[in-house]
């Protein structure tokens, strides 16, 4: 069974996309599962934003073919490790927990690099095109922190 982790923002179109892309790509795939989900639902079933998908390929990722899809209270069980991208992320996804197993595999995702300060990733959607790139930059710092940290834990 692989080691499951799953990227969480409002829409699954810009943050979430990304930073599924980016940790898949630091990680073995015979041992680890990335996804992403948005607590929205208006992109069910979308391809990413432009923006997104050609800021990916920018850096060498393809993420083209990732479908939006909402998150669901099944995925606290499905995966062992939930990352939301901002503070508002973080509290939609808390307040559908059962139990504080659950809450406990909640994290911010900029905390594994600015620890206890709840930095948000800013959303990029109604901003300018170098958004998406300053939001890569975060992402990919995060990413790396914990690429080191699971390969470390899980192997
Ligand atoms: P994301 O950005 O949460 O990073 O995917 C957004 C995309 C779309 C919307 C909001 C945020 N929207 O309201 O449609």
């Amino acid at each position: 069974m692989p080691v499951k982790i799953l990227m969480v923002c409002l829409g699954n179109i810009c943050r979430s996309p990304l930073a599924e892309g980016i940790l898949a790509s630091k990680l073995p795939k015979e041992k680890f599962l990335v996804d992403s989900a948005g607590t929205g639902s208006w992109h069910i079933g979308r391809a990413p934003d432009s923006r997104s998908i050609a800021t990916a390929k920018k850096n060498g990722l393809n993420i083209a073919n990732q479908k939006g899809r909402q998150f669901a209270t099944s995925d606290f069980d499905a995966f062992d490790y939930i990352f939301v991208m901002d503070n508002n992320n973080y509290s939609n996804v808390i307040d559908l927990a059962k139990n504080e197993m659950q809450k406990n595999k909640v994290q911010l995702i900029l905390n594994e690099i600015f620890p206890n300060e709840n930095v948000d990733v800013p959303d990029p959607y109604y901003g300018m095109e170098n958004g998406f790139n300053i939001v890569y930059k975060m992402l990919d710092e995060a990413c790396e922190v914990i690429a080191h940290k699971l390969i470390a834990k899980h192997s």
